[in-house]
């Protein structure tokens, strides 16, 4: 068949990917092809619920216009000048960002890992030049099970072994506790708060199966943390934005993290776009050259990020996560009543996932995924027997209502 011929329906793009594209996810067999609110479309045409959101990047919805105005003008108009100069967007957004999530200064990055690298030794410096700590001896404490990106260092304290097997060796200098765990950050902190810099703690523990803590680890490990001069760090970067029911999850007990992570929805999936945000005392020990990235804070990145933040105010998104979450649990709980298949939900806000009454390596909560997109919703297993179900915030309710309803008709159609 000539190029001209060429039918380019879902299998040809998926034939094209899987030729020239490296191996290193395994997509659900869908080409999507067009984004608005909360649907997607493939290239057939056929429109889906999108049930992940990008993995939570997508909070404000697919394509929003306010995001997508944003984009546009400032593409047209000066997309990228790098740090050797100022430029006419940066301040407005350090001053926007800053002002909201209460931090005296904001590190602007692009991808979710480079923004915990740059916490990472942003800690590590703080805690030399101004914890005391002798040179090269500092540790950070980690959670097991954690997910924090795909950089050496990162992956260094991963105990996933797809994450880490054959990318050795390893950045020293993490300690792992299991999460949710408070004796055990008290003993590793008595243990050698000399050498600790810091606690790096998602909220809750997305990409492990939306691990939600129990009520107060987080106030109580902040407080430890304070308790031993440790600093205490929280990768927002799934959790953030409105996610969970709040602008983010730390703010449900209250607490203000010495060092805040934010990536992903930042954009609302628009622009990759990532931020640390600090207070002086700590921020100030980066100094001119110490760190850096060609396209942290350019002005289409920051155009994008102050749209985007202004859409989660003003559609109330973190208010609609919370009542819209109440509501989407109570109705997969009284499924639960009706299934065995599925034996759980948990979650806070719209970052929620299903339990499948399978083993982690049984292929049942993939083919329940399967069975989802055919009834017109997309979602995708998290460690073999979990669904993560984190659909745009801007869902109604209708639509939420509509998509319980295709999944209660998929679970209930459903044969092993
Ligand atoms: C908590 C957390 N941190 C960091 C990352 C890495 O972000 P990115 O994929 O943008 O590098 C992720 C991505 O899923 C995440 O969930």
């Amino acid at each position: 068949m000539s190029t001209a011929e060429t039918v380019k329906n879902s299998q040809y793009f998926i034939d094209l990917e899987d030729q020239y594209g490296a191996h290193n996810y395994h997509p659900l067999p869908v080409v999507l092809d067009r984004g608005e609110g909360v649907f997607v479309w493939d290239v057939e045409g056929k429109k889906y619920y999108d049930f992940l959101s990008a993995y939570s990047a997508v909070n404000q919805g697919h394509s929003h216009p306010k995001i997508v105005d944003a984009l546009v003008k400032q593409a047209q108009k000066l997309a990228l000048t790098s740090r050797a100069f100022y430029n006419s967007k940066l301040g407005e957004y350090e001053q926007k960002i800053t002002s909201l999530f209460g931090f005296d200064k904001v590190l602007p990055m692009n991808s979710g890992a480079e923004a915990v690298e740059t916490a990472v030794k942003l800690a590590r410096k703080w805690s030399y030049e101004i914890k005391g700590i002798a040179e090269n001896s500092a540790k950070i404490i980690v959670c097991e099970n954690n997910f924090h990106g795909r950089t050496t260092t990162i992956v260094s304290f991963s105990n996933d072994p797809d994450a880490n097997q054959n990318y050795g060796p390893f950045t020293p200098g993490f300690i792992k506790i299991p999460y949710n765990d408070l004796s055990a950050l008290e003993e590793a902190l008595k243990q050698d708060a000399g050498h600790i810099a810091a606690f790096l703690v998602e909220p809750i523990q997305g990409e492990a199966g939306v691990y939600v803590p129990d009520e107060n680890y987080l106030k109580k490990a902040s407080e430890l943390c304070k308790q031993y001069n440790v600093l205490f760090i929280a990768d927002e970067v799934q959790t953030g934005i409105a996610r969970t029911g709040k602008l983010i999850a730390c703010h449900h007990e209250n607490v203000q993290p010495d060092i805040l992570i934010l990536g992903k929805a930042l954009s609302g999936g628009m622009y990759p776009v990532s931020a640390v945000l600090a207070d002086d005392h700590i921020m100030n020990v980066i100094k001119p050259g110490q760190h850096g990235s060609t396209f942290g804070g350019n002005p289409v990145a920051c155009a994008v990020a102050m749209a985007a933040l202004d859409v989660v105010s003003e559609e109330r998104l973190s208010e609609r996560a919370e009542e819209l979450g109440k509501m989407f649990r109570s109705e997969i709980d009284k499924l639960i009543e009706k299934t065995d298949l599925i034996t759980k939900v948990r979650g806070k806000g719209l970052l929620n996932a299903i339990l499948i009454n399978d083993t982690p390596d049984s292929s049942t909560a993939w083919n329940i995924c399967l069975k989802l997109k055919e009834n017109g919703l997309l979602a995708k297993p998290t460690h073999g027997n979990i669904i993560r179900l984190a659909p745009p915030l801007v869902i109604t309710e209708e639509q939420l209502m509509d998509c319980v309803s295709i999944i209660e008709k998929t679970i209930s159609e459903f044969k092993r």
